[in-house]
């Protein structure tokens, strides 16, 4: 496991290099969003901003999430690559303990460590905020945050308040990227 995680570093390394998603200290304290209930939370949510992640490239980024049999969250994540064609991942998200339902841990390959999901804030219905942090040999931390939205749009007095969150967690905001969430026709069917 070791040695995946050092593939794994490799990975986000070159990641960063583009992101600027690591910082020498570790993960802030975070407070995910309370009494978190992942069943109001499923259904399809479109990406409005997000700090740099390696598995997106395309526009019209969205998720769409479902329960398994088992509890677990189905994950599909699609997006439109630049050629018309659509392009897809499929993970699972677990809740860990319980007693802290917000935070989720997400897996798409088997090869690659799970990441955390945290949610720190959502009303269900119109925007989610996602924060993913991991620490790194107590040395340095990569993070990732996603501001969500049920639509493609979301107003920008929300998407203003949920950047004050994540400044207060320490993300810096100017490092956050728009998704373009236009032309996004063929998605319908993703
Ligand atoms: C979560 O939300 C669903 C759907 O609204 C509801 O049926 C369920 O009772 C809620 N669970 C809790 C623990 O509040």
């Amino acid at each position: 496991m070791a040695l995946l995680k050092v593939v794994f570093l490799f990975l986000v390394a070159a990641e960063t290099i583009y992101g600027q998603s690591f910082r020498f200290s570790t993960c802030p304290k975070i407070k995910p969003q309370e009494n978190f209930n992942v069943t109001q939370y499923l259904g399809t949510w479109y990406e409005i901003k997000k700090l740099p992640a390696m598995f997106e490239r395309g526009k019209c980024v969205q998720a769409k999430y479902s329960l398994l049999q088992d509890g677990a969250v189905r994950v599909h994540n699609s997006e439109l690559l630049k050629d018309g064609k659509i392009n897809s991942i499929e993970g699972t998200a677990k809740v860990e303990d319980h007693a802290k339902p917000a935070i989720l841990s997400v897996s798409f390959f088997k090869v690659v460590p799970d990441s955390p999901y945290i949610v720190l804030n959502t009303d269900y219905s119109s925007y989610a905020l996602v924060y993913s942090c991991s620490d790194y040999f107590g040395l340095f931390h990569i993070d990732f945050a996603w501001i969500l939205s049920r639509t493609r749009h979301l107003d920008s007095a929300t998407v203003s308040l949920l950047q004050d969150k994540l400044t207060l967690i320490g993300v810096d905001v100017s490092r956050l990227s728009v998704t373009d969430q236009t032309g996004c026709g063929p998605m319908a069917s993703a």
